[in-house]
């Protein structure tokens, strides 16, 4: 049940009218079946994400995620029932940033060495040392198509084979609930996959961000303002891995930590450099010469910018489409 704030209608959660305050100031035809709230007009669900279009998106759900379903299943795998809980408490950061700000800098690898330069520091990070080992696979960027765009770390984790690394290199041995009900779910050998490749880090456009395991989204506020909201993306089934990563969480999106009060600050920075004008075009040409194709998405070096081309291509055709069909 929901309350207007204003004149105290109650809506139902299907959003239908159900009471309003003082009837007898309407007629006794007043017709509360004509007052609902307006529905979305597409609204579909994918693995428990629920995805909704005011106006209608002019393609399918499915259609839309293509083959970027894979990023979603990868976190919700994780999970030995396949389902995620995202009760654990939200955190919102409000700031003064156009909201493309955040899937330009999300998915970027080149800001990593210098924005978060504190967090390699002060952690024991292996994000950096992925890319110089030598007996690795670099992580790569990957654009999915229809905006959608990742930094694959998983290419990395695969080549070293290590459980866990991507958990800060816990031991599965501190994970023995975890692990035991991941091989009576999945098998062993899925299992043993699942506890290498890890979670996604990727931009289901327009704006979910699966952060590792953060599920994180944003919504504008005007044009120079938005707000990011956090959650801990908890596993059900696996209370050893949830308890960590709430502190993981603590440590990388809350006000007083690492990571995401860094972007945002570079976000709102970025904003002011934008709005001193000066140059009508941001290049954004970094990494074009040495792109290469893999089954149908486009892949480049972890520091190239392929992923915010990716965005803008598909934020282009958004803009250009015509919303009334
Ligand atoms: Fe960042």
């Amino acid at each position: 049940m929901q309350v207007c704030p204003y004149h105290g209608w109650v809506y139902d959660l299907t959003g239908a009218l159900i009471d309003v305050p003082h009837k007898d100031g309407y007629p006794d035809d007043f017709d509360k079946s004509e007052f609902g709230m307006v529905a979305a007009s597409q609204v579909d669900v994918y693995r428990g994400f629920v995805f909704a279009s005011l106006e209608g998106s002019g393609m399918t759900l499915a259609e839309h995620l293509g083959a970027a379903t894979a990023l979603i299943d990868r976190a919700v795998d994780l999970s030995p029932e396949g389902e995620l809980d995202l009760q654990a408490g939200w955190l919102q950061h409000r700031f003064k940033a156009n909201w493309k700000m955040l899937p330009e800098n999300d998915c970027d690898g080149y800001h990593v060495e210098t924005t978060h330069a504190s967090f390699m520091h002060a952690t024991d990070s292996q994000a950096m040392d992925l890319l110089s080992d030598a007996d690795a696979e670099p992580p790569v960027v990957r654009d999915w198509g229809n905006g959608h765009m990742e930094i694959d770390f998983n290419v990395a984790y695969r080549s070293r084979n290590i459980p866990f690394e991507w958990f800060g290199r816990v031991p599965a041995s501190k994970l023995p609930n975890y692990t035991a009900a991941m091989i009576k779910a999945y098998g062993e050998e899925r299992a043993h996959e699942l506890s290498v490749t890890g979670p996604p880090h990727a931009i289901i456009f327009p704006n979910l961000f699966l952060g590792e395991l953060n599920v994180i989204f944003y919504y504008p506020v005007s044009a120079d303002e938005c707000v990011q909201l956090y959650t801990p993306m908890s596993l059900k089934g696996a209370p050893e891995v949830n308890k960590r990563a709430l502190h993981q969480t603590e440590g990388a999106v809350g006000p007083a930590s690492f990571l995401i009060p860094e972007d945002v600050i570079i976000a709102e920075r970025n904003q002011a450099g934008l709005n001193a004008g000066g140059r009508d075009w941001v290049d954004l040409s970094r990494g074009l010469h040495r792109e290469y194709e893999e089954d149908g998405k486009i892949v480049s070096h972890m520091s190239d910018e392929t992923v915010n081309r990716g965005f803008w291509r598909r934020h282009r055709e958004e803009m250009l489409r015509d919303h009334s069909k």
